[in-house]
């Protein structure tokens, strides 16, 4: 049996002896974003720490958890805290949160970021709508042995991002008067944050925002079948459109700023899946 798909199923029957919830959205919280946990009906907390085999971040404090519950009557899966492949993870370890949420019942993949504004027309602060990424500067999740029991070979990718569930969360925004950018996510593994040739560089590849996550989520994901959407909060003008150096602190502060927007248009778009 391939490697990945063992472990996960480990992780599934832990997580099956110690919480039987069925999500129908499964909620990704990016850096800063994590109070939107507080807007939901909460039925049952589980740190990853304790499901075994679980990749639990060695940051202490930032071990994370899932929170379920209800965002009006849609029950929802949210992860406080996701797993990055710059922590030293491997790829399929990186994924398998999002493997596992396919399991406990999510059909339905919301992914947020936070990310660095690449598009000129952006401003730090700006909540951008994910119509597509490009994931080819990162390892490819699906690589190894095929897991069939998840999903085929070699997945289409020509509409990751729900075009339905992209209307729904355009819609939301624009009855909330929520203003929303639209692009295309790239993701780079960091840890260290962009030179400026390599924005121009993502510029010149079509990309709006850059980050350090999610589309190779959105890959995993899309291979097993689930819908995906996803939006990106631009924390910050990337490296060279402006003066300053970059700092994580700089990042986190401007993703607690847009914290209150973000969490309403999240809520009200799961509302209306
Ligand atoms: N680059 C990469 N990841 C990020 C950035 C950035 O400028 N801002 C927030 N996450």
């Amino acid at each position: 049996m391939n490697a990945d798909y063992h472990k996960l199923l480990k992780c599934y029957e832990s997580f099956c002896t110690k919480i039987s919830f069925q999500p129908k959205v499964a909620i990704i919280l990016g850096s800063g974003l994590g109070d939107f946990a507080d807007t939901i009906q909460i039925e049952a907390e589980l740190s990853y720490s304790e499901i075994e085999g679980f990749p639990v971040s060695t940051v202490p404090g930032h071990a994370g958890r899932f929170v379920f519950g209800y965002v009006g009557d849609v029950p929802v899966v949210c992860m406080k805290g996701r797993v990055h492949y710059y922590e030293g993870y491997p790829i399929g370890d990186v994924v398998l949160p999002v493997r596992l949420m396919k399991l406990m019942g999510a059909e339905i993949l919301f992914l947020t970021n936070a990310s660095g504004g690449v598009n000129q027309g952006f401003l730090a602060g700006d909540l951008m709508l994910i119509t597509d990424h490009i994931a080819c500067f990162a390892p490819n999740p699906l690589i190894g042995s095929n897991i069939e029991e998840l999903g085929t070979r070699f997945p289409d990718m020509s509409t990751v991002y729900q075009p339905a569930l992209q209307e729904i969360i355009r819609q939301t925004a624009k009855e909330l008067q929520i203003p929303l950018k639209e692009g295309v996510y790239l993701q780079l593994t960091g840890p260290s944050f962009e030179s400026p040739a390599e924005i121009r560089m993502a510029r010149l590849l079509g990309a709006d925002a850059v980050g350090m996550s999610t589309a190779v989520e959105a890959i995993a994901a899309n291979h097993a079948g689930m819908k995906i959407c996803g939006i990106s909060c631009v924390c910050n003008l990337a490296a060279g459109m402006t003066a300053q150096p970059l700092t994580h602190a700089e990042v986190q502060e401007a993703a607690d700023k847009a914290a209150p927007l973000f969490t309403r248009l999240v809520a009200e778009s799961v509302k209306r899946f």
